[in-house]
């Protein structure tokens, strides 16, 4: 038995993943257990929760990787800072102490991290500090992490690699091919031209926080018109037939400075960023549209120069870029490619569980067994009817920690909790009855998703016909912004019947429209409304989930990956015709998904939620004790 321990840490969402003898055994963000969301230290709670899943200690561990080469990144922070010097200075100030103290000295960090997870008493493990572990410590490259990750789970013999986000050591892209057991990148897009660089400095920009308001950018797109995309191309980005862009950086500071904009790019367009949390205005709102097109340009750019140079037929994604799910849809829409796969776990905690298989297929060369290669593996189209076939490596991502029914009755009879248990087989009813009479539920059950998306796993799930729903959910349940649209999950059997989709989404990373017999025809004074006020009128027969551009964010979901929550919205389905449910993922503004049935309860009885699903254990808002906190809990979440 070979074990390998992935990590990836320290700059952004921190992550763990175990891989024994090649199958992805356990993967989990440190974020969930710390309640930091984004928490960039080193995953010891997540590597404890990966070594549990295995029943084995660090000590018996053979291998364990990092997801990137620290001294390469060192290497461009100083380069960049010799470059931009003095504007540099202070940003590089910043960055040395951190630097020195921690990263510089992984390998050491690494060992006294781990020997943590053999003792759950800090003091007592500190005196393991010096301890010697047998396991062999690797680095990985940051873009062959990304790709290994992209690639090796994916159903396909071989396939076009593609990945993109903001910068790892030097590249910010990267284009390869992957062939059995082998990756082979062959061309890459280098620091400072970055289109995860790029879109974080209009999420910047629009008064967003870098690194996790990419989304709300997105979400905001079809609000605007492009009206600054000539501006952009003409001045600010240069973009080229073969993917790549070269950025004008008289326009930006984040090389030499924590800003990513400067006072030039303010001038160009016209002011200084919106403040955050100030009012959206449809400038903002132009400003998203407009990044999002140049955006999908460049994917497709590059998609088709992957399709050209590789010759295949089959694209494999990841880097946080790939969570545009907007530009995916074009991918499959536009390009050559016939199937896309998207590692759902596409930002760096992906690049715990792609280092991982690297070392498993690439260093010890062990076979790789792909859906296809095994012969499980079928066409879409040819699977339509309940027959699941289209089976990849991720186990639908259901990668964290489960509560047992045990331990969940223990936890609500020790809270002295009223709650209703029900049978396995009654459940799916009982929770589809609710949802049909629009109530909102938050569903925790089964082991939790590895990832950002939440997939019927810890999520808060609600009716899609509602024309409400998006409301209430985005302003009483998650207290974020109004404008941001809700996905929907549908069963993966029905989604041609909803969406202009003929392809698996099992992590919500492909946009479709919702199919044209199922929409509302606008009046032309409707149509003739802009920005915010599109929002409340009813688009389709299910507006929760119809964006103002008819487009949806869609969860296609398999009865063998997740059978629960396939039973729930089938049996929404039969009662109410619309095998389609709203699904966001189970929190509020600022906090990291639930992980816990201690976190999904807190979460229950600090919003308008109305029930809360712990596995077989129902629980109604209104027979619940009051909840007292001694602080305001708003505070205890940095809104992102
Ligand atoms: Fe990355």
């Amino acid at each position: 038995m070979t074990s390998i321990l992935g990590i990836s840490a320290f700059y952004h969402d921190s992550a763990a993943c175990l891989v024994v003898d090649g199958d992805i055994v356990a993967a989990a963000q440190e974020e969930r257990f710390t309640r930091k969301k984004h928490d960039h230290n080193f995953p010891i709670n997540a590597s404890r929760y990966c070594l549990s899943e295995a029943g084995i200690t660090a000590d018996e561990l053979d291998y364990v990787a990092f997801y990137d080469k620290p001294l390469l990144k060192f290497d461009r922070l100083l380069e960049t800072y010799l470059d931009y010097s003095p504007a540099g200075f202070s940003s590089f100030l910043k960055a040395m102490p951190l630097w020195m103290r921690e990263k510089l000295w992984m390998p050491d960090l690494i060992r006294t991290e781990l020997a943590k997870t053999e003792d759950d008493d800090d003091e007592r493990s500190a005196k393991k500090r010096g301890k010697k572990f047998k396991w062999k410590l690797l680095f990985g490259d940051h873009h062959e992490s990304h790709a290994a990750s992209a690639f090796y789970p994916s159903p396909f013999e071989q396939a076009a690699i593609l990945t993109v986000d903001g910068v790892g050591e030097w590249a910010t892209s990267s284009i390869g091919i992957g062939k059995g057991n082998e990756i082979t990148l062959s061309k890459e897009l280098r620091f400072p031209d970055s289109l995860g660089l790029l879109y974080s400095a209009f999420t910047y920009y629009t008064g967003f926080k870098v690194n996790s308001g990419e989304y709300k950018v997105m979400g905001l797109a079809p609000y605007g018109e492009p009206k600054y995309v000539s501006l952009i191309k003409e001045h600010i980005a240069e973009i080229r037939d073969d993917g790549s862009l070269r950025m004008n950086q008289d326009y930006f500071s984040y090389s030499e400075g924590l800003r990513m904009t400067n006072g030039t790019f303010d001038k160009a367009f016209g002011g200084p960023p919106r403040k955050p949390e100030s009012k959206i205005t449809q400038r903002e709102m132009d400003l998203a549209r407009s990044i999002q097109v140049i955006t999908e340009e460049v994917i497709l750019n590059m998609t088709r120069y992957a399709a050209r140079e590789t010759g295949m037929k089959r694209l494999c994604m990841a880097g946080g870029v790939a969570l545009n799910c907007v530009a995916n849809g074009r991918v499959l829409r536009e390009t050559s490619f016939k199937d896309i796969w998207i590692q759902p776990a596409a930002g760096d905690a992906g690049g715990a569980l792609g280092i991982a298989l690297a070392i498993w297929h690439r260093y010890l060369n062990q076979p790789r067994t792909s859906a296809e290669m095994s012969g499980k593996w079928e066409p879409f189209s040819a699977c339509k009817n309940g027959v699941p076939a289209y089976a990849d490596g991720m186990k639908g991502a259901y990668l964290g920690p489960r509560d047992s029914e045990e331990s969940i009755e223990r936890f609500l009879t020790q809270r002295n909790l009223p709650y209703k248990k029900y049978s396995r087989s009654e459940l799916p009813s009982v929770v589809a009855e609710l949802i049909a009479a629009e109530k909102v539920v938050g569903l925790h059950q089964g082991r939790m998703e590895f990832g950002p998306r939440a997939l019927g796993t810890r999520s808060i799930i609600g009716d899609a016909r509602s024309p409400q729903m998006q409301s209430v959910m985005n302003l009483k349940i998650k207290y974020r912004e109004s404008f941001r649209p809700f996905a929907p999950s549908v069963l993966r059997e029905e989604v041609s019947k909803w969406f202009d989709l003929e392809t698996d989404s099992p992590y919500m990373l492909l946009v479709a429209d919702v199919g044209a017999q199922h929409r509302h025809q606008m009046t032309a004074a409707e149509e003739a409304l802009w920005g915010i006020d599109k929002l409340n009128l009813k688009r389709s027969e299910i507006p929760a989930v119809t964006h103002v551009d008819y487009s949806a964010r869609i969860q296609t979901v398999r009865r063998d990956t997740n059978p629960l929550y396939w039973e729930i919205i089938a049996a929404f389905g039969d009662m109410t015709g619309v095998p389609v449910i709203v699904n966001t993922s189970f929190n509020v503004r600022g906090e990291p998904i639930v992980c816990t049935p201690e976190d999904s309860y807190r979460c229950f009885m600090r919003t308008e939620m109305d029930y809360l699903v712990l596995e077989t254990c129902v629980l109604d808002k209104k027979d619940q004790p009051p909840f007292v906190e001694s602080k305001n809990w708003r505070n205890e979440f940095t809104l992102d």
